[in-house]
């Protein structure tokens, strides 16, 4: 018997495979415009409460010298002085604004291992297989394609490399679950989309992750590790 608190078991949820991934569809215009607005404010309102997992996350990846390392959806570069000046970091975000901050963050920090470029996730312009980790933190419930940012993460990561998601899937608690599917129409105004639905995200995009890890406190937020085979 199915628990009042938990999800139907995936296994038997046979859809998974085809049913959209959030109750909400957006497009980059919209946003783009979001983060444009939200660029002045973005590391007061996302800074301390998403940074645990920020913290997790990069202790997890294990970034070794001289990997080259992409940052999907860069923002205001929140991360930038996490990673170790050992590595080569490229950046990219489609907001000019949160690209501005983030160029303002580099210049003051004075971090030259890091590189930042405007671009679309679901387009990225580097060759095939240009980077050992690519790593998306709070990115993947903000695109209006998943399933087509992570086929472009997958292409520009060589095989053997790290792809690594840190994000906020739909609880698979039946209530939160519930709460997170009503709340996401209005969540998109801040940003992101609250119900994406990860087993069914993982089906899609055919990612078998090596490690699924609730990060953080409360556990919002999960680290998705995967590689490239
Ligand atoms: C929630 S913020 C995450 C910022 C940062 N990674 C962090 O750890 O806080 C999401 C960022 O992804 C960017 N973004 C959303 N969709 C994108 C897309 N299709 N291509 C590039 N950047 C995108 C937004 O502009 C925003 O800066």
């Amino acid at each position: 018997m199915i628990s009042l608190f938990e999800r139907e078991n995936d296994k038997f949820r046979p859809e998974v495979g085809s049913q959209a991934l959030s109750v909400i569809a957006i497009e980059n215009d919209f946003v783009e415009g979001v983060y444009d607005k939200l660029s002045t404010v973005y590391d007061w309102v996302f800074g301390p409460i998403l940074h645990p997992g920020r913290l997790c996350a990069l202790e997890r990846i294990d970034i070794r010298p001289g990997d080259r390392v992409l940052e999907v959806g860069v923002g205001t570069g929140i991360n930038a002085s996490l990673y170790p000046r050992y590595c080569r970091v490229t950046g990219i975000d489609f907001s000019a604004s949160m690209l501005e901050k983030a160029r303002a963050r580099i210049r003051r920090k004075e971090l030259p291992h890091i590189r930042l470029i405007q671009m679309d996730a679901a387009a990225l312009r580097f060759p095939d297989e240009s980077f050992d980790i690519v790593y998306a933190p709070y990115l993947i419930n903000c695109v209006p394609d998943p399933v087509k940012v992570v086929s472009e993460m997958r292409r520009v990561c060589r095989t053997g490399g790290k792809i690594v998601f840190l994000n906020h899937f739909r609880s698979a608690n039946v209530v939160f679950s519930r709460l997170d599917r009503a709340l996401s129409p209005l969540t998109v105004h801040i940003g992101f989309k609250a119900d994406l639905d990860l087993p069914g995200f993982l089906v899609q995009t055919d990612l078998h992750p090596v490690s699924i890890e609730k990060v953080s406190i409360p556990r919002l937020w999960s680290l998705v590790l995967c590689r490239k085979n």
